[in-house]
C-alpha cells in the first residue's frame, strides 16, 4: 500500500508509527514509488549526530528538475506549472505550462553553461518574484550548479557578504523591481555589492522595469538575447543524492549569516511528500504560497514541493497592500485559489483593515489555509478561520525552519483536528522531543521545554557552507545526539505541540529571522554611537519589533535625538535592509552587565516589554544602578514619533 497520501487520522497514526519504527524502510518505499531516479540508492540512511553526518539515499543518481518538470510532460504538458500574478493588477497574469517551463529552464540552463557555469559552481540569484526567479533556480539545478538565492530586500552589504561567503561566480538579477507603487533599483544594489566581490565575473540581467541602468562591459549581459539564442534542450546533469542543491542564508544569534546547505534527494523526497499531505493537493487545484522565493518557504513550497507533485503554483510579485488591502482576496477570487499559505504577520495586517475588503470577494474556492514563520496568536488564528476560511477550511499551522528544509510539525487538513495556536502533531517521520535545561528529555504531556528532534529526516540541512564546526556547535552540541531547533515549545494533554518562540537571540520580525548581533554591529557603525543592545518587544502586526538601547559616545550629545534615530536606521538599512530597522531607540548612559562584561539582555527585554515588576536578581550586576535609570529613561523612546 502506498502511504503517499494520508486521508484519515487513523491512517496518520498508522503511517506515523511505521515511519518511526522502520524509517529506512518507510522512506525507501516513498522514494521508490513516487520519484524518477537515474539509479537507485545503495543505502537509505546513514547518520551520526555527533559528527554530525547525515546521508540519505546514498549512491542514488538523479536530477531534481527531471522530477519537477520532465516526468510531467507526457501527462501534464499543457497544465499550468507556474501562474505568475504581477504587481500591477492591470498587467496580465502569465500561465506557464509544464512544457513552456521545460523549454525556459533548458534555455536558461544552456545560457548558464555558455557563461562558464559548471556543476558545483555557486550562483547567486538576486531577483524579484518574477518567473525568471523560479526558472533560474531550476536552471541551476538542471546543470548541478548550487543556487544561493538572496532575498531582494537585502542591502548591498548583506548581498556582498553572502556572495563572498560562498564564492559565487555569477549573479543573476534584474534591471529593477516593482514593489507596490514603488520601483527598486536592484541592479544598482548589485553594482554596489560587487565592488567588494572580486570572484564574480558575470552578471545576467533580466528586464523587468525597463529602466536605463548601468551595464558594465564584459561583466554584465542582458538575459533575454542570450535566452533567445539558446536551445530548448538541455540534458539534465546526473547528480548524486548527497550533492548540494542549494545554499540559503539564515540569521544566527551571533556572527555572520549561516549558509545552510541542502542536498538533492532527501530534500526532494521530503518537500514533495509534505506538500502533498499538508496541503492535500489534488490534481486540478491552484495552490498559492505568498512567501518570497528568497526564503526557505518559497524554495520548498513555491518551487520544489509543488512542482515535484505536478501542481499549479502561483507566484505573486506584489505586496498585500497594493493597490489596496483587498489584493490577496482579489487574487484568491481571480485565480480560484484552493490552498492559500501565508504568514501570521500578513494575517494580522489584513485583519486590521476590517472585513469590508474581504467581503467584496468570493473566497469559496479555498479549501486549506496555511500559516508559517512565527507563532500565530489566537486572535489572528480565529480571524483567519472565521473570515477567510468561513470555518470550512482547516488552518495548517506549519512549524519548520530553513534548516529543516520542510514542514516538521503540522496538522494534516481534514485529518488532524486543529487547535488554535497549536502546530499540533509531528509530521510523518519526525520525532520531536522537549528537553529541560539540564539536558534531560521531558517525558509525558502538559510540559514545556526546548524543542529538539531525535532522529534525522530526509531534508535536514547537511552543513553550514564552509563551516561545519559552526553547524555542529549550533545544532548538535546543546543536547547530545539531538538536533536543537532554538525554539521553545509546550506539549498539551493530547500530545499537541505549541511553539512558543525562540530561546536564543534570534528575533522574528514580520516572519523574518533577525540576529541581534549583526544589527548591533550596524548601529555601532554610527560615529556617535559607543555601544548598543537590541532586543525584541511585542508588536501587534509584526509579531515582534526591535528595541535598541544605545549609548552615545558623547553623553552631552546636543544633536537632535530623532535625527540620530533616523541616521541609525539608515545605517541598518544600508548594512542589512529595511526589515531590520528599529521601532524604538532609547539613548541611555549604560547597559546592565554581568561582572564578566556580558550584557544582560534578559533585563533589557523585560524593560522593553514593560514587564518591570519582576526583573530578577540585579544585585550581581556590575552596575545595578543603571537598571533604574533605563526604566526611567524608557519614556523617551516610547513617546517619540520619528
Ligand atoms: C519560527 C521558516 C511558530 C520558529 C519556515 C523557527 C514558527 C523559525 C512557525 C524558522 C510556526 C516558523 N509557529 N513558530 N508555525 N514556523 N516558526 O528559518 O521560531 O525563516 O525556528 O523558516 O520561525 O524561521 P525560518
Amino acid at each position: 500500500m502506498s502511504n503517499y497520501h494520508i486521508k484519515h487520522l487513523e491512517e496518520y497514526y498508522q503511517v506515523y508509527r511505521k515511519s518511526i519504527r522502520c524509517p529506512e524502510h518507510f522512506w525507501e518505499e516513498i522514494a521508490e514509488e513516487h520519484f524518477m531516479w537515474q539509479k537507485k540508492w545503495n543505502n537509505v540512511l546513514s547518520w551520526d549526530f555527533s559528527k554530525p553526518e547525515i546521508k540519505w539515499f546514498e549512491g542514488a543518481k538523479l536530477n531534481i528538475t527531471e522530477n519537477c518538470i520532465d516526468r510531467h510532460l507526457a501527462t501534464r504538458g499543457n497544465k499550468t506549472a507556474i501562474l505568475f500574478e504581477p504587481n500591477n493588477p492591470s498587467e496580465l497574469a502569465e500561465h506557464i505550462t509544464y512544457k513552456q517551463l521545460s523549454e525556459r529552464v533548458n534555455r536558461f540552463a544552456n545560457v548558464l553553461k555558455q557563461e562558464g557555469i559548471k556543476k558545483g559552481d555557486r550562483v547567486c540569484i538576486y531577483l524579484p518574484m518574477i518567473p525568471e526567479l523560479a526558472i533560474s533556480v531550476l536552471a541551476c539545478a538542471r546543470i548541478g550548479a548550487i543556487h544561493s538565492v538572496v532575498f531582494a530586500g537585502f542591502s548591498a552589504t548583506a548581498l556582498s557578504t553572502r556572495i563572498n561567503d560562498s564564492d559565487c561566480k555569477m549573479v543573476i538579477t534584474s534591471d529593477g523591481s516593482y514593489r507596490g507603487p514603488k520601483t527598486i533599483d536592484l541592479k544598482g544594489i548589485v553594482d554596489e555589492a560587487l565592488e567588494s566581490c572580486s570572484g564574480v565575473n558575470s552578471v545576467l540581467v533580466a528586464k523587468r522595469i525597463h529602466s536605463g541602468i548601468n551595464m558594465q562591459n564584459g561583466r554584465d549581459k542582458w538575459l533575454q538575447p542570450l535566452l533567445d539564442e539558446a536551445s530548448i534542450d538541455c540534458k539534465a546533469e546526473i547528480m548524486d543524492a548527497e550533492d548540494p542543491l542549494f545554499i540559503l542564508y539564515t540569521s544566527g544569534s551571533t556572527g555572520k549569516p549561516k549558509g545552510m546547505v541542502h542536498t538533492t534527494a532527501g530534500y526532494m523526497v521530503y518537500t514533495a511528500y509534505t506538500f502533498k499531505n499538508v496541503f492535500q493537493y489534488k490534481e486540478d487545484d491552484i495552490y498559492w504560497c505568498t512567501a518570497d522565493i528568497g526564503w526557505i518557504t518559497g524554495h520548498s513550497y513555491i518551487v520544489y514541493g509543488p512542482l515535484a507533485n505536478g501542481a499549479t503554483t502561483v507566484m505573486f510579485e506584489g505586496v498585500p497592500s497594493y493597490p489596496d488591502y483587498g489584493r490577496f482576496w482579489e487574487i484568491v477570487e481571480k485565480h480560484k485559489i484552493n490552498q492559500f499559505y501565508t504568514a501570521p504577520t500578513a494575517i494580522r495586517a489584513l485583519a486590521k483593515q476590517g472585513l469590508e475588503v474581504v467581503e467584496k470577494h468570493d473566497l469559496s474556492s479555498l479549501k486549506v489555509l496555511g500559516s508559517v514563520g512565527e507563532p500565530i496568536n489566537e486572535e489572528a488564528w480565529h480571524w483567519y478561520n472565521d473570515n477567510i476560511g468561513k470555518k470550512q477550511s482547516p488552518i495548517v499551522d506549519t512549524w519548520w525552519q530553513t534548516e529543516t528544509g520542510g514542514i516538521m510539525i503540522t496538522p494534516i487538513p481534514f485529518v488532524t483536528p486543529t487547535k488554535p495556536t497549536y502546530a499540533t502533531l509531528p509530521f510523518i517521520g519526525i520525532q520531536p522531543t522537549l528537553m529541560d535545561e539540564n539536558g534531560n528529555e521531558i517525558k509525558g504531556n502538559q510540559v514545556s521545554g526546548r524543542l529538539c528532534v531525535k532522529f534525522p529526516w530526509p531534508s535536514i540541512a547537511r552543513t553550514i557552507w564552509g563551516n561545519h564546526k559552526r553547524y555542529k556547535d549550533t545544532y548538535f552540541s546543546a543536547y547530545e545526539n539531538k538536533y536543537f531547533t532554538g525554539d521553545g515549545a509546550l506539549r498539551d494533554e493530547v500530545g499537541y505541540y505549541r511553539i512558543t518562540g525562540r530561546v536564543d537571540d534570534v528575533i522574528i520580525v514580520s516572519g523574518h529571522n533577525l540576529g541581534t548581533a549583526p544589527i548591533e554591529d550596524a548601529v555601532n557603525e554610527h560615529p556617535a554611537v559607543a555601544e548598543s543592545a537590541i532586543v525584541g518587544f511585542p508588536h501587534d502586526v509584526k509579531g515582534n519589533a526591535l528595541y535598541g538601547y544605545v549609548i552615545l559616545k558623547d553623553v552631552g550629545e546636543t544633536r537632535d535625538h530623532n535625527n540620530l534615530r533616523k541616521e541609525i536606521n539608515q545605517i541598518i538599512t544600508e548594512h542589512i535592509g529595511p526589515i531590520a530597522k528599529l521601532d524604538k531607540i532609547q539613548f541611555t548612559e549604560g547597559l546592565p552587565k554581568t561582572r564578566s562584561g556580558k550584557i544582560m539582555r534578559r533585563i533589557l527585554r523585560k524593560i522593553a516589554h514593560n514587564d518591570i515588576s519582576n526583573l530578577g536578581d540585579t544585585s550581581t550586576l556590575l552596575n545595578p544602578e543603571v537598571v533604574q535609570s533605563i526604566i526611567d529613561g524608557k519614556k523617551n523612546a516610547d513617546n517619540t514619533n520619528w
